[in-house]
């Protein structure tokens, strides 16, 4: 445990090995399981638990604690809250504070009774002594659980997953740089994206309090945390830099031959493309944040497109990406449905349809012609 500021303390746990998130987004560097300790004048908290199967390493982390009066229940999935139980059994005094939300989805999961919870209210104040937590119903970031904790006396925020990174290498603080916002961003894209309106909502609540702490529930603790803020500020406002995402699968280097003369076009054209491979589901995610427009680049197979850019179509109409335009280009053998089966998986957002370049086979001089009127229609769509 260690001390981050007058009576508030890290206790969290490093998940080093864990390398999928949800099974389906990399963790190249793991994730925490952040949980914080409060010791007030009067009564103490514990914000949050860890992962289950982290329990040894959670109890190891929280050992100096000798009493405790409230463990708080930001949120109820299973990273968060799944060590409860345990934490009950030492501690048989303590009371969960959580909202009714939290609370049924906690029952739902784990042997609890109902007499061991006690409601907070939004707004509500359950005073420590010296301090005093206020609880912020913050729903859909990204359950309609979770909520926030605010020590008005320390400027300090508990933002459970919000403002959050997959990360296990930090020493309690995250630092501010490139290789921070890139995880925070790649965590903002796979699990705040879907819920943008709320994010807005409920970081205009956050820069109202001007916190001076931001502490989340994966990742090192913000000191300065006007960084995170302005970044998250950026990525959920609706404007996108020149940035064109073009994930890509090609089977015989015809579509790669496709996708590399389109990324010169557009770089000519002042953008930046950014091409992935249709298996990088990380790098797509990061980059659905704030891509304007979305090229997917496929070959086909058995008439429709290859099944690696079927998954990226599926996973980018799932994370609701801010993009204004799609496009599609690739090769095929016999012919098919290429674009029709991709735009039939894009449900959920509206983007521009700018059209489709096929090429039979190899790409050729006509190919590469259409290839630079697309790359014209996306300026023009900016
Ligand atoms: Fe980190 Fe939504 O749990």
């Amino acid at each position: 445990m260690t001390e981050i500021i007058n009576g508030v303390f890290y206790c969290g746990v490093r998940d080093v090995d864990r390398r999928m998130f949800d099974e389906l987004i990399p963790l190249p560097q793991g994730t925490s399981y952040d949980s914080y300790f409060v010791r007030g004048s009067e009564k103490t908290a514990l914000i949050d638990t860890a992962y289950p199967r982290c329990v040894e390493d959670f109890f190891r982390e929280i050992a100096e604690i000798e009493c405790l009066d409230y463990v708080v229940a930001l949120h109820g999935e299973q990273d968060h809250s799944g060590c409860l139980p345990q934490v009950l059994e030492k501690f048989p005094e303590a009371l969960v504070l959580t909202n009714a939300t939290c609370k049924k989805l906690i029952m739902d999961a784990l042997p609890i009774a109902e007499d061991k919870f006690r409601v907070v209210a939004d707004n509500e104040e359950i005073p420590l002594g010296d301090k005093a937590l206020r609880f912020l119903h913050a729903p859909w970031v990204h359950w309609g659980d979770t909520m926030f904790a605010y020590i008005p006396e320390d400027g300090v925020i508990f933002t459970t997953d919000f403002l959050g990174a997959h990360t296990s290498h930090f020493d309690v603080f995250s630092h501010e740089g490139t290789e921070t916002l890139k995880l925070a961003k790649r965590y903002y894209a796979t699990i705040m994206m879907p819920f943008r309106s709320f994010c807005v909502k409920h970081l205009r609540r956050i820069r109202e309090l001007s916190p001076q702490w931001i502490m989340p529930a994966h990742g090192g603790v913000y000191r300065n945390p006007d960084f995170i803020l302005k970044a998250y500020e950026e990525w959920t406002s609706d404007i996108c830099p020149r940035k064109v995402l073009i994930p890509m699968v090609s089977m015989y280097g015809n579509t790669a031959k496709m996708v590399e003369y389109l990324a010169e076009a557009l770089q000519h054209r002042g953008f930046e493309p950014i091409v992935a491979d249709a298996g990088d589901l990380g790098t797509i995610s990061e980059h659905l944040a704030d891509a304007h427009t979305i090229v997917f680049a496929a070959s086909m197979v058995l008439a429709g497109p290859h099944p690696a850019m079927a998954n990226v179509a599926y996973l980018a109409n799932l994370l609701k990406p801010k993009a204004k335009c799609l496009a599609v280009i690739g090769s095929y053998g016999w012919g098919g449905k290429l674009t029709e089966r991709l735009a039939a998986q894009i449900t959920q957002i509206k983007p521009e349809f700018l059209g489709e370049v096929l090429a039979k086979g190899a790409p050729n001089a006509e190919t590469f012609t259409a290839l630079d009127t697309l790359a014209d229609k996306i300026v023009a769509a900016y």
